[in-house]
């Protein structure tokens, strides 16, 4: 992902119920991607203000305080509103505690510095280094960039590299670098139900060269198989029981059938090759470039492809620039499936599974952004879909996930 911002990550973050019409403006700025042709360059972000959406549509969006226990092999997740999947990480001895949003558009460990005074870090958990026994200085600098539809050029993040140990589920990692945020933009961080970000993807993509934390995990021992996978509950907010991550393994209790294994064609993000994609007969992809991130709420498409979508759909706001697509809660059960074939394998996605409903509002999980042809399956697809991400033999093996 070359965005034009220098070292731009492509995260999603906990993207995307994008605001209606309180960001129209927003919506007209346009992210200056480099024109390759390369699919890989054009990947946006969006980003979800789902408390703006929540009230604005007076949602039943419910609050999702505390933190997901751990697990033996892995981490159970928390849920907050089907859109935000984060769990529980301890840094340093005695033990900090913070909840990070789980992200496979990334690499990068942070969380918010005891010396960060703005106020998305007043409002969550803050990391001090002269409280723990076991943190090492590093001090390298540390600046990353994600992309976002929010304003130009993106969203920055600064601050400085540390190291201590972390723990995970019931891992103990010594020394891992991380970094410690001292300047936090408002937006979209004010008020995220979490802490700081735990990026999962490719080490080439860490800023700073930083061994992400699944490296180490393997390095020092306590997982055999650099990879991890993915259930994800759709039971909306669920501070304890919203899903889970496994370290190093799967779980075949977590899905039916097989796994369907593609290869990845970029070892960066989790990018692949999928076949294609249709609705009600009509074929929206052909051999389309695809990302999977569980940093993203829905399902960006191609912007040919949305606006064949929601005329299939009927969504009630064709022609709104947000990116938020309405449907009538009460044609749901009438709409045809999304059929997503991946390495010849047809995975189908109900519409009870990919529209949103938020007491009698119901969204559309499928938008996307000006410049963008990449298909990115975010959480609504994982969702229905047990995934693995296997950085071992770069493949990514998907199951239908048990309900
Ligand atoms: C950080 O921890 C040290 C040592 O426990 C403590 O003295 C200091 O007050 C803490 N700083 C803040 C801002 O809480
Ligand atoms: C600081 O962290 C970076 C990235 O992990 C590492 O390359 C560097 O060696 C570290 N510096 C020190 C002084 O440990
Ligand atoms: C999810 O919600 C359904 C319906 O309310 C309930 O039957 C099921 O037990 C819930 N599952 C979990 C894991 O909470
Ligand atoms: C979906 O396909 C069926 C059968 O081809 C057709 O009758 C129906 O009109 C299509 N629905 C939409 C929304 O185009
Ligand atoms: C959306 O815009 C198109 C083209 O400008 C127009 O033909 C159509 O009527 C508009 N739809 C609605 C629902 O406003």
């Amino acid at each position: 992902m070359r965005l034009k911002c220098n070292s731009c990550k492509l995260i999603q973050l906990w993207m995307t119920l994008i605001v209606l019409f309180a960001l129209k403006v927003d919506a007209l700025q346009r992210l200056k991607f480099e024109r390759h042709r390369n699919p890989e360059q054009s990947h946006h972000n969006l980003k979800n203000e789902l408390k703006s959406l929540s009230i604005k549509h007076k949602l039943k969006v419910e609050d999702a305080t505390t933190v997901a226990p751990s697990k033996d092999r892995g981490t159970s997740l928390g849920n907050y509103a089907n859109t935000m999947y984060y769990t529980r990480i301890e840094i340093g001895t005695p033990p900090q505690e913070f909840s990070v949003l789980i992200d496979t558009g990334s690499a990068n460990l942070w969380v918010p510095s005891i010396q960060c005074t703005s106020s998305p870090c007043q409002n969550h958990r803050k990391y001090n280094s002269t409280a723990s026994k076991t943190h090492v200085v590093n001090n390298t600098n540390f600046r990353i960039e994600y992309a976002s539809n929010a304003g130009d050029g993106g969203v920055a993040l600064s601050g400085f590299i540390s190291q201590d140990i972390v723990k995970i589920g019931s891992y103990l990692t010594l020394n891992q670098g991380f970094a410690e945020i001292i300047d936090e933009p408002l937006k979209p961080f004010l008020n995220s139900p979490f802490d700081g970000i735990l990026g999962l993807a490719y080490d080439t993509i860490a800023v700073g060269g930083v061994t992400p934390l699944l490296y180490n995990l393997v390095d020092q021992g306590h997982i055999e198989y650099l990879g991890f996978s993915i259930y994800f509950q759709r039971n909306g907010t669920n501070a304890l029981n919203g899903g889970e991550l496994i370290l190093g393994a799967t779980d075949s209790r977590l899905y039916s059938g097989c796994l369907t294994y593609v290869p990845i064609s970029t070892a960066a993000y989790f990018q692949f090759q999928m076949t294609s994609a249709t609705l009600n007969g009509t074929k929206l992809c052909l051999n389309c470039e695809t990302i999977l991130d569980a940093g993203t709420s829905m399902i960006v498409v191609p912007v040919e492809a949305i606006t064949i979508i929601n005329k299939l759909l009927g969504v009630t706001n064709p022609n709104d620039s947000s990116g938020v697509f309405f449907v009538d809660c009460s044609t749901v059960s009438l709409l045809p499936d999304m059929v997503f074939t991946i390495a010849r394998k047809e995975l189908p996605l109900k519409a009870s599974q990919y529209v949103l409903q938020y007491g009698n509002v119901c969204v559309s999980s499928f938008t996307s952004l000006e410049g963008n042809s990449l298909w990115i399956l975010g959480d609504s697809f994982m969702g229905a879909y047990y995934t693995v991400f296997d950085l071992e033999y770069h493949q990514i093996g998907i199951g239908k996930a048990v309900q």
